[in-house]
């Protein structure tokens, strides 16, 4: 097979052809890993033949798998794949996130060490609708006029899963519950606003509505309107690609420099995706 890498939007975003994940050389993966960093979202076509052991497998050439706090939301054999989906138990009950990241967000950003790079693949997905939307966080950080890049120099934003359980987040959004145990585990956490991505050296705005709720050192009140700037600013619609899956897409994106926001689809039709995460870096 040739590998083909083609670009998606002005905004970001390629998409890859011709690719097996599961039979990949280090050429290959080399210049998969390097279209990432690029284009911070790539969609690698047609895995269709894609099992959980290899997509764990090709999660692992990027770094170590994260497991996320949902635990019964996991594969019971493999942990490190989240399931998404509107199937449901024989009792009824869900199987896996259904209503996930239906607001602006990045990945565990409420964790002291975010995931670098998720992994969704597309294993049964409806005619239309639920299309993921994707944000480049380097141009929401350069399109910012330079007072504003001076009053977030330096200052840090604290972000949160659990005062999502609330509702108190700026996308005022749903989040499933969590047991005692899983909430113990969590706890907020303070980022810089404006992270320097590890191996592009650039500037990316590191906020989002999803989990970050007020900024270190300020009251609630003033925080929230910066916030709710920044928020307005980054998700305009020239920073962002609207990905419109295709059966057996895979899509990996870099969240040190993204955002990613799910959208509603009918519930008469089945959306069942597989999602693997690779541990990150304290960002700075
Ligand atoms: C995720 C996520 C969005 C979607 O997998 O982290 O937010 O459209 N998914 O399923
Ligand atoms: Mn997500």
């Amino acid at each position: 097979m040739t590998m083909e890498i083609r670009p998606l939007s002005d905004a970001l975003g390629a998409e890859a052809l011709g690719v097996d994940l599961a039979d990949l050389d280090e050429a290959g993966f080399a210049r998969l890993r390097q279209a990432l960093v690029e284009h911070c979202v790539l969609v690698v076509r047609d895995q269709a033949s894609l099992t959980p052991e290899a997509h764990i497998g090709f999660t692992r050439r990027f770094g170590e798998p994260a497991v996320h706090v949902k635990t019964e939301f996991n594969l019971p054999e493999h942990p490190e794949v989240l399931v998404l989906s509107n199937r449901k138990k024989p009792d009824g009950s869900p199987i896996g996130f259904e209503e996930a990241g239906r607001y602006w967000h990045s990945d565990v950003s409420y964790g002291d060490e975010p995931v670098m790079a998720s992994l969704l693949l597309a294993v049964d997905i409806p005619p239309k609708g639920g299309d993921t939307l994707y944000c480049n966080m380097y141009r929401a950080y350069d399109s910012l006029s330079d007072a504003m890049k001076q009053r977030i120099d330096g200052r840090k934003a604290v972000h949160s899963y659990l005062v999502g359980l609330t509702g108190k987040t700026a996308a005022g959004a749903k989040r499933v519950s969590l047991s005692d145990e899983q909430k113990a585990s969590l706890k907020d956490t303070a980022h810089p606003i404006v992270r320097t991505h590890p191996e592009t050296g650039r500037k990316a705005l590191f906020v989002n509505p999803g989990f970050t709720f007020r900024l270190e050192d300020e009251d609630e009140e003033t925080g929230k309107a910066l916030l709710a700037d920044l928020f307005e600013h980054a998700a305009r619609p020239e920073n962002v690609y609207r990905h419109i899956w295709r059966p057996h897409d895979l899509v990996m994106w870099d969240n040190r420099c993204t955002m990613h926001h799910a959208t509603p689809y009918d519930p008469q039709y089945t959306r069942h995706m597989h999602r693997t995460t690779v541990k990150g870096d304290r960002p700075v």
